[in-house]
């Protein structure tokens, strides 16, 4: 097939790249020159694991594209992609400006009937107004179905080549004939493809974010009563996880969820029940996790006091989660703003989302070349992401390395018996400190 996939974001490159691996010419369009420039030359502007080997492969066999020319690409293609962003707005609403952008610019250039397909994520009733603005611009058939993209970054070319399931949204059956036989190739172990009404496919995915979000938030309340109550959390979540009702995945204590997507979906779910349906879950989902943010830094505060000034804070892991260099939304910047507000000095590792902080922080922090670098003259070490290099650590190092040996561990990455008796004082997460 012939595929046009616009805005070559994590979900756009990763969809269009996946999509020209199965076989398919995929075009791969952003109005960004110098990201079209890179991914010319098989640079992948992002950190991603497998993907820009797959980039540079379907680059070299010719199946895969990209351009900064809309026009061409929608010419060449029968089905479009609407990968752009949708950030968050006024009042926490998805702003789909960039989204309804693009499909009227799809619509000036088009020269026959098209199948408009939205993977950005997008509220209810998004899927209309695309249509809307489309047949007010182009006399030619538009079929527009709604494809929510449930990819995790850090795994997303896995995801993408073998999802759980695929959601298409809308009435055109000839459209949805037409996708159901472009993801064939990515279900062939049985995962289905389920084909509903845009509405509910639209919803889906804020339903599904949303539940994310509320396990971590659930958990994460459970750690601090654990704490409270001097109960560890980590034997609480093996019980609650062997029932079948709740099982094991995503019930992981820590220092709360950040990136692209769960804090502003969650505030897009809100958003969309207006004042009619006020949310009450998801608002305390959001102020849960607002509260676990600022958990390192208590302990922090708890141990060296409340005044801060003249210390040194060394800080492993700065994406929001691993295997990403992605620091939207993430924990660390909360956690680091609130350091230097203290009066503390901060040096941080992350391997590989270094060039990202250095946007958000300048010279207001040091930057390590190594893990061990950021210990030095620190009077604590932070624990943030856990990568898994930070899984098993040269404690003897850190302790030589660290002023005072201190771990706040926010990941609970560690034995608290195994650190007490290394000599350690080990902070964690709904566990008994060492
Ligand atoms: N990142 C994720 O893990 C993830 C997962 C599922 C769904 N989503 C959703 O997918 C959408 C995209 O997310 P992302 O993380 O890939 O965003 P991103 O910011 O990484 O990428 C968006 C890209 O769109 C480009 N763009 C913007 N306007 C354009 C236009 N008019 N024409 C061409 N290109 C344009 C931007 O330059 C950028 O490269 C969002 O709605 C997001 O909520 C994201």
């Amino acid at each position: 097939m012939n595929l046009a996939v616009i805005g070559t974001g994590y979900v756009g490159l990763v969809a269009g790249t996946c999509f020209a691996e199965s076989g398919n010419d995929v075009i791969c369009v952003d109005i960004d020159k110098t990201k079209i420039s890179a991914l010319v030359k098989g640079r992948v502007p992002f950190y991603e694991p497998g993907l820009e080997e797959l980039v540079r492969k379907n680059l070299e066999e010719q199946r895969l594209f990209f351009t900064t020319d809309l026009e061409e690409a929608v010419h060449k293609s029968t089905i479009i992609f609407i990968a752009v962003g949708t950030p968050q707005g006024e009042d926490g609403k998805a702003n789909t400006e960039q989204v309804l952008k693009t499909a009227k610019s799809i619509s000036r250039v088009m020269n026959g009937a098209r199948t408009i397909v939205t993977k950005s994520t997008v509220p209810v009733g998004t899927a209309g107004e695309i249509r809307r603005v489309m047949t007010a611009t182009t006399p030619h058939p538009v079929a527009v179905i709604s494809n929510p993209e449930f990819l995790k970054e850090g795994a997303a070319v896995e995801d993408f080549m073998k999802p759980d399931r695929v959601v298409l949204g809308g009435d055109d059956s000839q459209a949805i004939e037409m996708l159901k036989e472009l993801y064939e190739p990515f279900v062939r172990t049985g995962n289905p493809i389920l084909v509903m009404d845009t509405a509910s496919a639209e919803m889906s995915k804020y339903a599904s974010n949303a539940m994310l979000a509320t396990k971590i938030s659930f958990i994460n309340e459970v750690s601090g009563l654990c704490e409270k109550v001097g109960a560890d959390v980590g034997q609480v979540r093996r019980v609650i996880g062997l029932d079948r009702r709740i099982g094991p995945h995503f019930i992981f204590p820590g220092v709360g969820y950040g990136g692209s997507c769960f804090p502003k979906d969650i505030r897009a779910a809100i958003a969309m029940g207006d004042e009619e349906i006020t949310m009450p879950l998801l608002r305390a989902v959001e102020q849960v996790n607002d509260h676990q943010k600022l958990i390192l830094v208590e302990k922090v505060r708890g141990h060296f006091g409340s005044d801060l000034t003249g210390r040194t804070f060394a800080v492993w892991g700065l994406s929001f989660k691993p295997r990403t260099d992605d620091m939207r939304e993430a924990p660390s910047v909360v956690v680091i703003e609130d350091l230097l507000i203290g009066g503390a000095r901060v040096q941080a590792y992350d391997p590989e989302a270094m060039a990202e902080a250095k946007k958000i922080f300048g010279d207001r922090i040091r930057y390590a070349n190594r893990n061990y670098e950021a210990l030095q003259g620190a009077d604590a070490l932070l624990i943030i992401t856990d990568w898994n290099e930070f899984r098993r650590p040269n404690f003897q190092r850190i302790k030589e390395f660290l002023k005072s040996p201190v771990v706040i561990d926010g990941r609970n990455l560690y034995d608290p018996a195994e650190m007490r008796r290394m000599g350690f004082t080990y902070y964690s997460i709904g566990r008994k400190n060492g």
